[in-house]
């Protein structure tokens, strides 16, 4: 007996970051994220019943293998075996593949984990021949899917997200995500994102290493009360609809998460020469023009342009006017707010 399951799941982008974590992957603070459309993560898992003497786990990413990311799926397979406790019975032979280059400012982790957790939930419910009800089976994966890393908790729910307890919101958990219900003004409702490539180099510290530095950190207190506030404010601009004041928000949490970097103790530096020009420029546009565009920044020098979809032509036009001679052969990567996980067999 085999069976495949597949699932396509996209990565997000943190409007609110999450930077330091406590306990099994719980948060100091909770994040925001928008959901992203065409950057996905695509896992197939087929599993048949484990004979003597065969590996656990078989994998390839794009038809090859790549064995620091087996481990990396195996330790996490590990880690999840109690909540769905098929896998221990059977064979997994998965492949992934993503449609967005690595290193270039997009959270692979975040797809990989969700997709992967979603191939494990719905594994789980073909083995015991029953049907989890949706909310229950999202919030289940979420939870799985953190322990593979932080911000992919969030990537199991369409548009907005939210991840970690906060004040307010009754539902909200340190343990999974979940989907942003509150209005949404228009503005917000089909924000862009443009990701420009300034380097691809990947990076020299790794996110996972980076919370770790929050530990010990002089201003993590100051920072998590930080990061409430923004969100708390956040949550009444995407409302409200006054993107000036989204900009001041999601522009501090960029600034601030690539200034605890630069604070922590020993400090590093993401950021290249051409992110510092690139912010520059887009602040400039967005004064003399009024045009509603702002940047955030992942953990890396690739900027995140976020615009309201009735600016794509402008916006496209300054990008190829004044940014483009800025990025690595000139690469920028077109997205903007997508509706979360699809099951695609
Ligand atoms: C800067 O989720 O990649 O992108 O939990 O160790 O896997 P681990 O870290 P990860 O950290 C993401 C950090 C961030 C901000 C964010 O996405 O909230």
């Amino acid at each position: 007996m085999k069976n495949t399951i597949i699932w396509e799941s996209p990565s997000n982008i943190a409007l609110i970051k999450y930077w330091g974590k406590m306990g099994v992957q719980l948060p100091c603070n909770p994040s925001l994220s928008m959901s992203l459309k065409a950057s996905v993560s695509r896992f197939e898992l087929t599993y048949s019943p484990k004979k003597d003497g065969e590996k656990d786990l078989v994998y390839l990413f794009e038809g090859k293998e790549n064995k620091a990311f087996e481990e990396k799926l195996s330790r996490f397979i590990d880690s999840v075996a109690n909540d769905v406790p098929c896998v221990r019975k059977y064979q997994l032979k998965i492949s992934s593949s993503n449609t967005f280059p690595h290193s270039a400012g997009i959270a692979s982790s975040a797809s990989a984990m969700s997709a992967l957790s979603l191939c494990l939930c719905s594994m789980q419910e073909a083995i015991d021949e029953m049907e989890m009800p949706k909310d229950f089976f999202f919030k289940k994966a979420s939870e799985m899917a953190r322990l593979g890393s932080g911000s992919a908790s969030r990537s199991l729910f369409g548009q907005y997200a939210i991840w970690g307890d906060m004040e307010g919101l009754s539902n909200s958990s340190n343990y999974y995500a979940i989907p942003y219900e509150n209005t949404i003004h228009p503005t917000f409702q089909d924000l862009q994102d443009t990701i420009l490539m300034i380097d691809s180099v990947p990076k020299k510290v790794s996110s996972t290493a980076g919370h770790g530095l929050m530990k010990n950190h002089p201003y993590a207190d100051a920072r998590f009360q930080q990061a409430r506030q923004n969100i708390s404010d956040l949550m009444v601009v995407l409302e409200e609809g006054d993107f000036n004041k989204f900009a001041d928000i999601v522009e501090n949490e960029a600034l601030s998460l690539h200034g605890l970097m630069m604070s922590s103790n020993p400090s590093y530096t993401l950021l290249k020469p051409n992110t510092l020009v690139a912010i520059e420029r887009i602040k400039n546009f967005r004064e003399q023009t009024q045009t509603p565009l702002c940047f955030t920044l992942d953990a890396g020098p690739n900027i995140h342009l976020l615009y309201p979809k009735s600016k794509e032509i402008s916006i496209q036009d300054f990008i190829k006017q004044e940014l483009i001679e800025l990025l690595e052969d000139g690469k920028y990567i077109q997205d903007g707010m997508g509706n979360g996980p699809n099951r695609i067999k």
